[in-house]
């Protein structure tokens, strides 16, 4: 697999540039491709081999499962079975768009595109590149975020083509992701309706439409506010990882900045919001307002890659309120300071 030729194609008018991708996707190659949330590394979800390639490429393990994608709803009962009503309800208010539902699998999707398990995780993203792309290749598309794993996830094609140049067939070029982090994972298979990945489908927006659904303990553990001493997740949930360290603030407006201070030099950078004056430290990105978290969502993982390109040692992060999308957002920074959280 390694060093073959791959072809990348910038989408912009013509999407007959699609139709070589979507024949080598169905035949077992591998295709990234943009979606709405971040770019993916895409597969025949029917067949074991591409999925298998798709491990080996990103260097993931093979016990965590791919999402599988597809273009139109009907799709979705040739993957799933028993699919319950709920299904229907979160398909007719959030999709297209940034949620994967997981049902029981068919016997269909091979176990190694479901990391073994007798589940499926589907989605039906609303990129236009991302939706012609699946309904070309005529088959449903497993695929993992097109990042090497353990790395931060691609929101541009060039992201994709640094880590993944010579490894697969086609990248293609979408520009950038809109909302920026993965999609809300929720689990439709047990009594009650539970998120396991928080995303830009928020907890109260899914409460309208399920209103007995439970955030996964794993996030409840760390759900926290910005009063409380924050908790270390530690070494196992590293991910999402820059080569810089990062160390997440927790603090008010004021001693987060004297913090950034003291730390300051030529080796770090600050990621700011706009109320935070940014004029005296050396490297800084602007995150948006904290008032509108979307913004630093679709911004964050562009700027943790960036700061490595810069060779920036350190990365100082501010904290948000862990509500809507700052649920989702800071579940990620967690991840990337792995322990790294500093109460102020
Ligand atoms: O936005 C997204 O979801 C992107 C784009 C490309 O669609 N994809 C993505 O895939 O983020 P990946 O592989 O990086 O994350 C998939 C997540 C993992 O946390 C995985 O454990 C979970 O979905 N998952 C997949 N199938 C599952 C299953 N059957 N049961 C529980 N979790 C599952
Ligand atoms: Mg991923």
């Amino acid at each position: 697999m390694i060093g073959i030729n791959t072809e990348i194609i910038r989408i912009e008018d013509n999407d007959n540039l699609l139709k070589p991708a979507a024949d080598c996707l169905r035949n077992g190659g591998l295709v990234a491709f943009p979606t709405e949330t971040v770019y993916g590394l895409g597969g025949n979800a029917l067949l074991a081999q591409s999925a298998e390639k798709i491990y080996r490429v990103k260097g993931r393990p093979s016990d965590n499962p791919l999402i599988v994608h597809i273009s139109a709803l009907d799709e979705a009962e040739k993957i799933g079975e028993r699919i319950p009503d709920s299904f229907y309800r979160m398909a007719e208010a959030f999709w297209p768009g940034p949620l994967t539902m997981i049902v029981r699998r068919k016997a269909e999707i091979p176990y190694s595109v479901t990391g073994g398990l007798d589940t499926v995780a589907i989605r039906m993203p609303s990129h236009p590149i991302a939706r012609k792309l699946i309904a070309l290749a005529g088959c449903p598309v497993a695929a993992p975020s097109a990042n090497l794993s353990g790395g931060v996830s691609p929101t541009l094609a060039k992201h994709v083509i640094q880590d993944l140049n010579g490894k697969i067939e086609y990248i293609i070029d979408g520009g950038s992701a809109q909302y920026g982090l993965e999609s809300t994972v929720i689990s439709l298979t047990g009594d009650k309706p539970v998120i396991l990945r928080p995303g830009s489908i928020t907890y109260s927006m899914i409460l309208e439409i399920l209103p007995d659904t439970l955030l996964h303990e794993s996030l409840i553990g760390t759900v926290q506010d910005l009063e409380e001493k924050p908790s270390s997740p530690g070494m196992k949930y590293k991910h999402y990882s820059p080569k810089a360290e990062v160390f997440l603030l927790y603090g008010t407006d004021e001693k987060i900045r004297s913090y950034m201070k003291e730390h300051d030099s030529e080796n770090c950078c600050m990621f700011l919001y706009e109320k935070q004056e940014k004029s005296d430290f050396c490297h800084t990105y602007n995150l948006g307002s904290d008032k509108d978290l979307s913004q630093s969502a679709s911004r964050i993982f562009a700027y943790l890659r960036d700061a490595d390109e810069k060779g920036y040692q350190r990365i100082y992060i501010p904290a948000v309120p862990e509500k809507g999308v700052g649920l989702a957002l800071m579940n990620r920074l967690k991840k990337s300071a792995a322990g790294n959280s500093i109460k102020l």
